[in-house]
């Protein structure tokens, strides 16, 4: 059976191979997918056994999206300029890198109705999560992206080597009583429990906003906007989905439903 798996360290939490092994009962796919728990430095020896296995391809997940990147000989536009790899797949000897986490998003974004075409995006954060979508985000034709951080020079850095005209940066203070149709909390801010310091003059019932973290209750940055009036707040458990539904599209050629895993993991989040 084709052999599959998720690298990273840690790697208990992982929800990819109960996504994965879902896809493939539904869509009547013969497949082994497991998760395996990497030592720092052994990245690259993992990728070989695997090969070796005759193995068809992996996630990667934290810390080792960048060396996936180094590793690949063949490398996606979106993954080149995201800087960082989270699917490879192993086909005719050579080792070809992707990233789906952008249309992972741009997907989950779609499913529930939002309208990216001419709209204003903001996107909070200039690290690794931001720079893997902001590609598929621009490709949705959206009238700007914003990409405020606390650190201004990160968010600067990151539009200069994108060079869209379409894109801004600037600092949480300066988006004071501007109007975005969807704001994107892609820091890491909600994992330790905080909040990015932004207005709540951006705040409104039409806005959308959008958590890429997920969590049994609302993230914090969820439950303040709500707080403040927004009335679509979405976490990022469809992101996790939909960016592996593109994975195993790569992998499989068939496209698997998204909707029925995200309510299993849903459910199963709530019971926990
Ligand atoms: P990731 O790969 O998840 O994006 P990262 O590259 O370490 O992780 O980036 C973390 C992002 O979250 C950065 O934009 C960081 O802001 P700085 O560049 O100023 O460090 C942001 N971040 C983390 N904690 C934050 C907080 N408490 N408030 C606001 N931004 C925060």
């Amino acid at each position: 059976m084709d052999q599959y798996r998720v690298f990273g360290n840690p790697i208990a939490q992982s929800r990819s191979p109960f996504i994965h092994l879902a896809f493939a009962k539904a869509t009547g796919q013969q497949l082994h997918y497991k998760s395996q728990f990497v030592e720092h430095g052994e990245f690259a020896n993992a990728v070989n056994d695997l090969i070796a296995l005759k193995g068809k391809g992996a996630n990667v997940t934290a810390p080792f999206k960048e060396e996936a990147l180094a590793i690949a000989d063949v490398l996606s536009e979106r993954a080149r300029l995201a800087g960082a790899v989270n699917t490879l797949t192993l086909k005719d000897g050579k080792i070809y890198g992707d990233n789906t986490d952008g249309e992972g998003l741009v997907q989950d974004l779609l499913r529930h109705n939002i309208e990216l075409r001419d709209s204003n995006i903001l996107l909070l954060g200039a690290g690794g999560a931001v720079k893997g979508v902001l590609l598929p985000l621009l490709a949705q034709n959206p009238t700007s992206i914003t990409i405020a951080n606390r650190t201004v020079s990160k968010a600067d850095a990151l539009i200069k080597q994108f060079n869209d005209g379409r894109l801004n940066a600037c600092g949480f203070e300066q988006t004071v009583n501007q109007a975005f149709d969807l704001i994107i909390n892609a820091t890491s801010a909600s994992l330790s429990g905080n909040l990015p310091a932004i207005s709540s003059s951006i705040i409104n019932s039409k806005v959308v906003c959008y958590d890429m973290v997920y969590s049994k209750q609302l993230t914090p940055f969820l439950s303040w906007a709500k707080e403040q009036g927004a009335s679509t707040v979405i976490d990022g458990l469809g992101m996790l989905v939909g960016q592996a539904a593109v994975s195993f599209a790569i992998w499989r050629e068939v496209k698997p439903e998204v909707t029925p895993v995200i309510n299993q993991l849903k459910k199963a989040l709530l019971e926990s």
